[in-house]
């Protein structure tokens, strides 16, 4: 695995002229098209990418821009492959460990889910504040790459308590600001009310299929992750009515400006931080 990250790492410094990333941000389901607010520096398709898988469904693009926000080179990565789509879940986050090996410090991912809480309604922006991963599956399983963090390393933060503070500042002239715990199941399949009901006894607001991962192997390297989930439909049994992925992307669709619009705040606030 280390091979492949590192011939990631060398390709796309090469393209990148050497440059070190300071922040990766994911774009999930209704996101794409965020990266179009910045002048791209550099450009390419997964596809030309060493190792980078290409998402195989609708709304995500599996592009690679690379931004300049406030002075700090950013990596947009616009869509990502799930593990439901059938890939080892070691190479979903490639990307990831890629741009942490080319430098990244702060880590921002998005997703759509179903909402669970009574707090919340579709169009909801949820600040992810721990997750519950249902899976089975780690992408710390195998041997442990040394170059990035410890065997056995600590989850007690993985969300970082100051982006969060700040997300919740930004969030103020945007929309209310609401926070919760995402349940990670596979998919595809949507969740059955059962499933949705035993995961808010044990404590999930939110249920979804993506962002697990990575987040595991940001905090295993110490990077600082923030993730934020548009709330697409109320997950199985707590809504009536069957899931359809397409009001899924109908709902992304709407809601997307405004998740927009704190996003390009959110990340201006954080470089500017890091000045
Ligand atoms: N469950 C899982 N993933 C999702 C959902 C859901 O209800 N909505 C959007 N992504």
């Amino acid at each position: 695995m280390i091979e492949k990250i590192t011939e990631s790492k060398a390709f796309i410094s090469e393209i990148i002229e050497g440059k070190t990333i300071e922040s990766v941000i994911v774009l999930g389901s209704g996101m794409s098209g965020f990266e179009e607010n910045y002048k791209p520096l550099y450009q390419l398709n997964y596809s030309e990418i060493p190792n980078f898988l290409q998402p195989s469904i609708e709304g995500h693009s599996g592009k690679l821009s690379i931004v300049n926000i406030e002075g700090k080179i950013t990596a947009i990565l616009s869509g990502r492959a799930h593990f439901y789509e059938g890939y080892p879940i070691q190479e979903l986050v490639i990307p990831i460990r890629t741009f942490i090996m080319l430098g990244a410090k702060t880590l921002i991912l998005t997703n759509a889910a179903g909402g669970i809480s009574s707090e919340y309604i579709p169009g909801d922006i949820v600040a992810i504040t721990d997750h519950i991963n249902l899976t089975g599956d780690n992408p710390l399983i195998g041997k442990n790459l040394e170059e990035f963090g410890p065997r056995f390393p600590d989850m007690s933060e993985v969300y970082n308590s100051e982006l969060l503070t700040l997300a919740e500042k930004v969030a103020k002239n945007h929309f209310e600001f609401k926070t919760g715990v995402y349940a990670w199941f596979t998919g595809p399949s949507y969740e059955t009310p059962a499933e949705v009901n035993f995961a808010k006894n044990i404590g999930a607001d939110l249920v979804g299929m993506s962002t697990v991962p990575e987040a595991i192997v940001a905090k295993h390297a110490g990077i600082k992750t923030v993730a934020f989930s548009l709330v697409t439909n109320l997950a199985a049994g707590i809504s009536q009515n069957p899931l359809d992925h397409n009001e899924v992307i109908e709902i992304a669709e709407k809601s997307k400006v405004k998740l927009q619009n704190f996003m390009k705040e959110f990340l201006s606030e954080i470089n500017i931080g890091n000045n």
